[in-house]
């Protein structure tokens, strides 16, 4: 089908009827539900993945992707109904495909360096596929330039910019609410090489998303949107931080002060916390930082003061332990939260990993619970599984499960009563009178 050819409505038509088919390439935690979402409005979609148990797994019905409300659901009912499919074989899903969509993980190494590999592999595998009147879309999120460095590998097909399409349609979302966001929170960005790729991209998305798109001038413009949202969470993040280890030091609570300044319209103080992890917000100022030819000083500053934030946890654990007059050496610590967020299988930037590697040097008597975790997560980072509270000297929350946030700090018997919250979570006046020590990101 030449996309490129057809009018709005003739592609909506398709699209909704069904004769419209989109080759999908990362079936992860944002690939699943975008693929799952597009089939339930009509698309024939072709998940690609190069995980061949995650691959049997969809095309038996099962989603793999534990926590994302309604995806079970999603995913089982475009599977029966022959409208969603996984293969791990790109070649041939794109040889089929109208349209094919990359979603796969754009990560960086410890040194910042962003690894694209996943990125050419999906693009490889279209350009063997690719037909005249295709479009091909990158949904995961780009270094601004990166889509646009992607032509001349599908121009290998042997077709030219122009008798393909090319667009960059960024995933704004996270864990837990994509589905949600993938139909309608907020507009979908869309940039692309030329006026036709436009049009029938935004037709698409006009389907899928009941908020609309936003066009904008270039692909690199749209690559630019989604990594400056990540930048801005980045920064705020340590402005929240910053002014929260103020707020330590001067023996005023930061939650209460960012709550009443962020009351009126122009302050919109972030929370404060343990570091920040996961696979975007860590990731997406390298994209900057790499790129930039002036100093990006403010960016840069902004991954520091974050990424320090595990050494702080640290500090306030020692200090918390010798205010009970214990020490790290003898006593026995629970760390709640091994993933970067509470309730999201992810251990990528956790900050609870720098955090426990440096609490190994002054403890051999480290637990942990994570509520989506197991004894085999706690074995690969080092350390024991819980057993209990009641021999438990402190616990130190390291991300906000829902399961933490309920924590029945009445009720746990532990041999001393002690808590660092790197969360915000619990109530300190409350623990406080229970008798519990406590220390917090910028509490007093
Ligand atoms: N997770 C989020 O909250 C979030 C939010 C917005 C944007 N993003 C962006 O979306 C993209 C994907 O992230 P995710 O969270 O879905 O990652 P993920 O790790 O959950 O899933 C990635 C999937 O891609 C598969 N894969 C890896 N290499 C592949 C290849 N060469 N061909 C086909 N499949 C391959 C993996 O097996 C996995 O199933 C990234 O660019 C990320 O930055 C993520």
């Amino acid at each position: 089908m030449n996309l490129l050819e057809l009018s709005k409505e003739e592609i909506k038509e398709r699209f909704k009827n069904g004769e419209l088919k989109v080759a999908l390439f990362g079936l992860g935690k944002m690939g699943l539900p975008l693929a799952s979402v597009f089939a339930d409005k009509g698309a024939k979609v072709i998940g690609v993945d190069i995980d061949e148990d995650r691959v049997a797994a969809i095309n038996s019905g099962k989603n793999p992707v534990r926590e994302e409300p309604g995806l079970d659901e999603l995913v089982r009912k475009n599977v029966e109904a022959g409208k969603l499919r996984a293969t791990t074989d790109g070649i041939e899903a794109s040889k089929e495909a109208d349209i094919m969509i990359i979603l796969v993980p754009t990560i960086i190494d410890d040194h910042g360096n962003v690894n694209l590999g996943p990125v050419y592999d999906a693009t490889k595998k279209i350009a063997k596929g690719l037909e005249r009147g295709n479009i091909v879309i990158t949904e995961a999120t780009m270094p601004p330039g990166t889509t646009e460095s992607l032509i001349p590998i599908l121009e290998e097909s042997g077709l030219k910019l122009g008798e393909f399409g090319l667009a960059h349609c960024p995933e704004r979302t996270m864990t837990g609410t994509a589905i949600r966001d993938i139909t309608g929170q907020y507009p979908k960005i869309v940039g692309a090489n030329d006026d036709r790729t436009l049009k029938a991209v935004s037709a698409i998305y006009e389907i899928v998303n009941a908020k609309g798109v936003i066009p904008m001038s270039s692909i690199k413009a749209a690559e630019a949107v989604k990594v400056f949202e990540g930048v801005y969470r980045d920064v705020n993040i340590a402005l929240a931080n910053e002014l929260a280890l103020f707020c330590e030091e001067q023996n005023l609570d930061a939650l209460e002060i960012f709550n009443a300044a962020n009351s009126q319209p122009y302050c919109h103080i972030h929370k404060p916390g343990a570091g920040v992890g996961g696979h975007c917000i860590p990731v997406y100022p390298w994209f900057v930082m790499n790129l930039a030819k002036r100093p990006t000083r403010l960016i840069r500053t902004a991954r520091t003061i974050n990424d320090e934030m595990p050494r702080h946890m640290l500090e306030l654990t020692i200090k918390a332990l010798n205010e009970a007059g214990l020490s790290a050496k003898n006593a026995n610590i629970l760390v709640l939260g091994l993933t970067f967020r509470g309730d999201v299988y992810e251990f990528r930037k956790s900050p609870s990993i720098p955090y426990l590697n440096m609490l190994k040097e002054w403890s051999n008597n480290i637990y942990v619970y994570d509520p989506i975790c197991s004894e085999k997560d706690a074995e690969r980072f080092g350390v024991r599984w819980f057993e209990g509270y009641e021999d438990m000297d402190i616990i130190v929350i390291m991300n906000d499960a829902r399961e933490f946030k309920n924590l029945d700090i009445e009720n746990l018997n532990m041999r001393h009563k002690i808590i660092v919250d790197g969360r915000g979570i619990i109530n300190k006046d409350r623990a406080k009178e229970l008798g519990y020590i406590y220390f917090g990101v910028g509490r007093p």
